[in-house]
C-alpha cells in the first residue's frame, strides 16, 4: 500500500527538520520552496529518503494526490498570505491546508472562513520546540476544522514529542484556537525567560556571584521542582565559554533583546479581553527597555541608585529566590490560562485546559515539571478560575509569596530591576485584596467626568458634586 503523502511548503531549517521527522515516522514528504537553493540543499541532505523537493508550485501540487494535506512552514504575516494565495488556484475541495507558523489567531480565523467557503479545509496549528523539537518531536497545538484534523491526526501524533507515552499533540478547538494557544504559550515563554534573566541579574549584580556560580545554582534547581527546559538551557548557556577570550560567552553578548511579536500579541489580546497578565506584559516591556541601550548607557552616568552588591545573607537569599521563582513561573501559567479562559468565552474555541497543560509537558519551550500538577489541577476542576487558587499549589504559593516579597525587596535594595518579578508580586497582592483603591479611582472619574459610581452600602448608581 502506498505511504500516506504529506506536503510541506517552506524548506527552511524548521521545515527541513519537520520533513525528516515526518519521513522517519513512515510518511512520504513532498516539499516545496520558492528558493531553488533550499530545494537543492534538501535534495542533497535527504537523498535516499522518502522526501521529494520542488522549486515549482505546479510540480509540487502535481506530485501530491488529492485530497492533499499541505503544511505551511513559512514566516507569519505576508509570507503566509502569499503562500496561501499561490497555492489556492491549484487546490481542490477536500484538500487540507495547515498553517504551522506563528500566525496571529485573528488571521487564522479570517483565513479559515475564506478557505472554508472554497471547500478547502484549514487548520491553524502552533508548533513549538524550535529546530530540535521539529526534528525529534515538537509540541503541536492544532485548531480549526475538526474533520480535517482527524485526517492529519495520525501524522501529527506520530511526529509529536511523547510524555509517559502520550503524544504532545491534541486538537485545541475551532477557528484560531491552535494559534491562540501557541501565542499564549509564547507569552508565558517570554514571562519565564525574563524571570530567569532577573534572577541571573540579581545573583550577578545584587549578590556578586560569578557566571559559573549562577550556572551551578540553575543546574541544581533544574534537578527538582523547578525542572524546565528554559532553566536547563539557561544553565547550558551560562556554561558556554568564548574560545577567543576564555570568558563566559554570555557575558560578551550585547544586552538588547529582539522579539518577533507573539509576546506582544499576548499582552495586546489580554488588554483587549480585559484579562490582567502583568508578568507576561512586563516581560515584553523588559525587552523594549533593553532596546534603549544608548539611552541606558547615558542614563547610567547620570541617574543615581544604590551602591554595590548586598552584603550578607547570600545563601539564605539564594534559597528564597528559588521559592520566589516557583511562584513566578506558576503566575505565568496562571495568567496564560486565565487569558485563554476569557478568549474561549469570546471566540468559542472550546479549549480544554487539562489537555493544554498535558501537551505542554513535552516538546515545547515552556515544558516544565510543574505542568504535571497544573494538568492535575485542571483535570480535577476544569473550571478552575485561577491556578493560584488550586489546592495542589497552596503550600508553594504560601511560601512563594513570602519569598517573592523578600526577593523583590532585596533586588530593589540593590537597585537591580526585577520588572517581571515585581509585577508578579503586585498581581498576587492585587488578586488577594478584597478591597483595592478603585473606590478612589471611581470617585476621581465621577469628579471630572460625571462617570458615576456605585456604593457598597446600597443599590443604585450615583453621581456627586465632589468640589
Ligand atoms: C517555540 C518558540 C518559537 C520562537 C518564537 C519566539 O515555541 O518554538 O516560541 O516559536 O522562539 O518565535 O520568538 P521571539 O522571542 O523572537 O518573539
Amino acid at each position: 500500500m502506498a505511504q500516506q503523502q504529506f506536503g510541506l511548503v517552506g524548506l527552511g531549517v524548521m521545515g527541513q527538520n519537520l520533513a525528516l521527522n515526518i519521513e522517519r515516522n513512515g510518511f512520504t514528504v513532498v516539499g516545496y520552496d520558492r528558493d531553488p537553493q533550499k530545494v537543492e540543499m534538501v535534495k542533497a541532505r535527504m537523498a535516499g529518503k522518502n522526501i521529494q523537493a520542488f522549486a515549482n508550485g505546479a510540480e509540487f501540487i502535481a506530485a501530491l494526490n488529492p485530497p492533499r494535506s499541505i503544511l505551511l512552514m513559512v514566516p507569519a504575516g505576508e509570507a503566509t498570505e502569499a503562500a496561501i494565495n499561490e497555492l489556492l488556484p491549484y487546490l481542490v475541495p477536500g484538500d487540507v491546508l495547515i498553517d504551522g507558523g506563528n500566525s496571529h489567531f485573528q488571521d487564522t480565523i479570517r483565513r479559515g472562513k475564506t478557505l472554508t467557503s472554497r471547500g478547502i479545509r484549514f487548520i491553524g496549528t502552533g508548533i513549538s520546540g524550535g529546530e530540535e523539537g521539529a526534528l525529534k518531536g515538537p509540541c503541536i497545538m492544532p485548531g480549526g476544522d475538526p474533520e480535517a484534523y482527524r485526517l492529519v491526526e495520525p501524522v501529527f501524533t506520530k511526529i509529536a514529542a511523547k510524555v509517559d507515552g502520550e503524544p504532545c499533540c491534541a486538537y485545541m478547538g475551532t477557528g484560531g484556537a491552535g494559534h491562540f494557544v501557541k501565542t499564549t504559550h509564547n507569552g508565558i515563554e517570554y514571562g519565564i525567560m525574563q524571570l530567569i534573566c532577573e534572577i541571573y541579574d540579581f545573583f550577578r549584580r545584587g549578590l556578586g556571584l560569578s557566571t559559573p556560580q549562577v550556572r551551578e545554582i540553575f543546574n541544581e534547581w533544574n534537578r527538582a521542582e523547578l525542572g524546565s527546559f528554559l532553566l536547563e538551557i539557561s544553565a547550558l548557556v551560562l556554561g558556554k565559554m568564548d574560545p577567543e577570550t576564555g570568558q563566559p560567552l554570555v557575558d560578551l553578548v550585547l544586552d538588547t533583546a529582539g522579539q518577533k511579536g507573539t509576546g506582544k500579541w499576548t499582552a495586546q489580546t489580554a488588554l483587549d479581553l480585559g484579562v490582567p497578565v502583568p508578568t507576561l506584559a512586563a516581560a515584553v516591556e523588559a525587552r523594549i527597555l533593553s532596546g534603549l541601550k544608548g539611552e541606558r548607557v547615558a542614563a547610567s552616568k547620570v541617574l543615581p541608585g544604590p551602591a554595590g552588591p548586598l552584603g550578607d545573607g547570600r545563601d539564605e537569599l539564594i534559597a528564597v529566590v528559588r521559592k520566589a521563582f516557583y511562584l513566578g513561573m506558576l503566575a505565568c501559567y496562571a495568567q496564560g490560562m486565565a487569558l485563554m479562559r476569557e478568549a474561549d468565552k469570546e471566540y468559542g474555541f472550546g479549549l480544554n485546559y487539562e489537555a493544554i497543560a498535558r501537551i505542554w509537558r513535552g516538546g515545547c519551550i515552556i515544558r516544565a515539571r510543574m505542568l504535571e500538577e497544573i494538568r492535575q489541577a485542571f483535570g480535577r476542576e476544569p473550571e478552575l478560575v485561577n491556578l493560584l487558587l488550586a489546592p495542589e499549589f497552596a503550600p508553594a504559593v504560601r511560601e512563594g509569596q513570602a519569598a517573592l516579597r523578600q526577593f523583590v525587596q532585596a533586588a530593589q535594595q540593590a537597585g537591580v530591576p526585577v520588572i517581571c518579578s515585581a509585577a508578579t508580586l503586585a498581581y498576587y497582592d492585587s488578586y488577594r485584596s478584597e478591597r483595592l483603591p478603585a473606590n478612589l479611582l471611581q470617585a476621581q472619574r465621577d469628579h471630572f467626568g460625571a462617570h458615576t459610581y456605585r456604593r457598597i452600602d446600597k443599590e443604585g448608581v450615583f453621581h456627586t458634586n465632589w468640589s
